[in-house]
């Protein structure tokens, strides 16, 4: 297995041409925003590791108990608010100005890669955005976002303890958040995060969006980063993208399913890895043109 801590062997083993740069997929989950103060789900302090996912992150659980639900989701949206980008996040959205074609597919529902400069037309985000409020009867959305820009709240708990913590939400957030559950303006059913739950569907334009960018041709360059890889459509988008001769990058500190696909393996923390992986990109191509 090759562990490479530099990505400049592999641009000099393909220095033929420029082609290695027209098209890019990045593939990014929780362990990107980890160095921003977001808990994975997986890792050592992930949400899964002291939360009951049947309890927070299915409809059957939202039916049950839908205010407990909404805590949680209030108690993350608060942890993003007060968050900032690392750079990885800065690194990818580098990548995506100079990349040909770009498409970043990210598992997470922060809005991390929006704030760190990645554009909207070309990611997506395949999980849904916790930002968003969708009914759970009609086809009504509140796309507000949640207050994202409001100033930061006083403090955050980690829910290490297996209890949800609760966090004093700012006055802006107080106002949007009162009712609670909040309730549906135009069918008075409750409304609901704008999230994949477990065993619901991937939103079907966003599948649309993906499959479209892979349908267009393979990749030069696939980067997968922050993932355990535990959904069988991240490995399959990923394998397409890169095609037959394509590089498949995982940036990921432990082995994941993907691993063995991978033609690049980088065992460090995606802020450490990604800046240098792209700047590495971005060098090699300017001195080519
Ligand atoms: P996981 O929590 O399963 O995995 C996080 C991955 O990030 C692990 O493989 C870690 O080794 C890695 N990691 C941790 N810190 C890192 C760092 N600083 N740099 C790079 N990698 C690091 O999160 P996801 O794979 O994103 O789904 O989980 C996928 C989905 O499962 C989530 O989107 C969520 C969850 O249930 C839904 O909510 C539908």
């Amino acid at each position: 297995m090759r562990v490479l801590y530099n990505v400049l062997p592999i641009l000099r083993a393909r220095s033929t041409s420029m082609r290695m740069f027209n098209r890019v997929l990045v593939l990014t989950g929780a362990g990107v925003s980890a160095e921003s103060g977001i808990p994975t789900f997986r890792g050592k302090d992930g949400y899964w590791r002291n939360l009951d996912p049947a309890k927070l992150a299915t409809p059957e659980a939202f039916a049950h108990d839908p205010k407990l639900v909404w805590e949680w989701y209030r108690e993350r949206r608060q942890r993003i608010r007060n968050a900032q980008p690392n750079p990885a996040h800065k690194a990818i959205a580098k990548l995506a100005q100079h990349a040909h074609e770009f498409l970043l597919v990210t598992q997470n529902v922060d809005d991390l890669h929006a704030r760190a400069g990645s554009p909207k037309e070309k990611m997506v985000q395949i999980h849904g955005d916790i930002f968003v409020t969708r009914c759970s009867r009609c086809d009504f959305v509140d796309t507000a976002r949640g207050g994202s820009s409001e100033p930061p709240a006083t403090s955050t708990i980690y829910p290490n303890t297996g209890r949800l913590g609760s966090i004093a939400p700012t006055s802006a957030q107080r106002d949007q958040e009162q009712e609670d559950p909040p309730k549906c303006p135009r069918c008075s059913a409750l409304m609901r995060p704008g999230v994949v739950w477990f065993g619901e569907r991937l939103p079907w334009d966003e599948l649309r969006r993906v499959e479209n960018y892979l349908e267009d041709g393979p990749c030069d360059f696939v980067i997968v980063a922050g993932t355990t890889a535990t959904f069988g459509y991240i490995i399959d988008w990923a394998l397409r993208a890169m095609a037959s001769d394509g590089e498949l990058v995982e940036v990921n500190p432990e082995e994941t399913p993907l691993s063995q696909f991978a033609t690049q393996r980088m065992r460090e923390s995606a802020a450490v890895a990604l800046p240098r992986i792209v700047d590495e990109l971005v060098i090699s191509r300017s001195s080519k043109l």
